[in-house]
């Protein structure tokens, strides 16, 4: 039994099971919203996503791991052209029926972002809301990797880092730090804070890369190729 907070490390390496137990959980969690939540979230650096694309000169923007569309809704309002893709069949519906209400033009796809069906080059942005913080190290230096693949070559990437991981709960550490979460409510759910050397490896293969602190502790990463 996990008693709350241990930290069992493991030698485990996150394996497959880990992974798809992590999508089982999110899958779970937005079966049980029937209808969108269409509320932004009052973020303090919530302006500063169009604010970055449009200096960047940004208009086809990928949403990664989306949920149900708010991030995706938002820049749709001031006119980019977005897709939005989230692992949960149920996420992207409430996504496409808040977007249907607005009538805003957004694709919305279910997708592993491990796996995604994008052509390289075919995105001049990526932005990524509380996403990577669900993913072991493997999984998210090689979703980095992709996502630098999947920008142009004048592409940026926008992400919000949360500092997740220090409240109660009962979970188990990965080899990597990540947490994998045992408790009724969370159970199979990752977790993972990156350090400032964590997201600088995520961002080595972008020329520029900024990162500061927003949030309680959230780290808002811009890197550019
Ligand atoms: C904390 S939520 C963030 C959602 C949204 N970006 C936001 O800011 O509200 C994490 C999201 O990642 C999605 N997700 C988890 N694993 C995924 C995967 N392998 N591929 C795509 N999406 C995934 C979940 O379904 C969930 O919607």
């Amino acid at each position: 039994m996990t008693i709350p907070g241990e930290e069992i490390q493991t030698q485990a390496t996150p394996d497959d099971n880990v992974y798809q137990e992590n999508i089982a959980f999110w899958e779970k969690a937005w079966s049980g919203c029937k209808t969108p939540y269409t509320q932004l979230p009052t973020l303090s650096y919530i302006a500063r996503i169009p604010d970055e694309l449009n200096k960047a000169k940004a208009k086809r923007v990928l949403d990664l791991g989306c949920g149900s569309g708010w991030l995706s809704v938002y820049l749709a309002r001031q006119g980019f052209d977005v897709v939005g893709v989230d692992v949960s069949a149920q996420a992207i519906y409430l996504a496409k029926t808040w977007a249907e209400q607005e009538d805003l033009k957004i694709t919305f796809d279910v997708g592993d972002v491990a796996d995604l069906k994008y052509a390289d080059g075919n995105f001049d942005a990526v932005v990524a809301n509380s996403i990577f913080e669900h993913f072991p190290l493997k999984q998210a230096l090689e979703m980095s990797a992709k996502v630098h693949n999947l920008l142009n070559d004048k592409g940026i990437f926008i992400g919000c880092f949360d500092k997740v991981g220090g409240g109660p709960g009962e979970y188990y550490t990965l080899a990597d730090g990540t947490h994998v979460y045992t408790d009724k409510g969370r159970k199979g759910m990752l977790l993972r804070r990156y350090s400032p050397e964590e997201l600088e490896k995520l961002c080595a293969g972008f020329a520029t890369m900024t990162s500061d602190e927003v949030d309680a502790g959230s780290l808002f990463v811009v890197a550019t190729k």
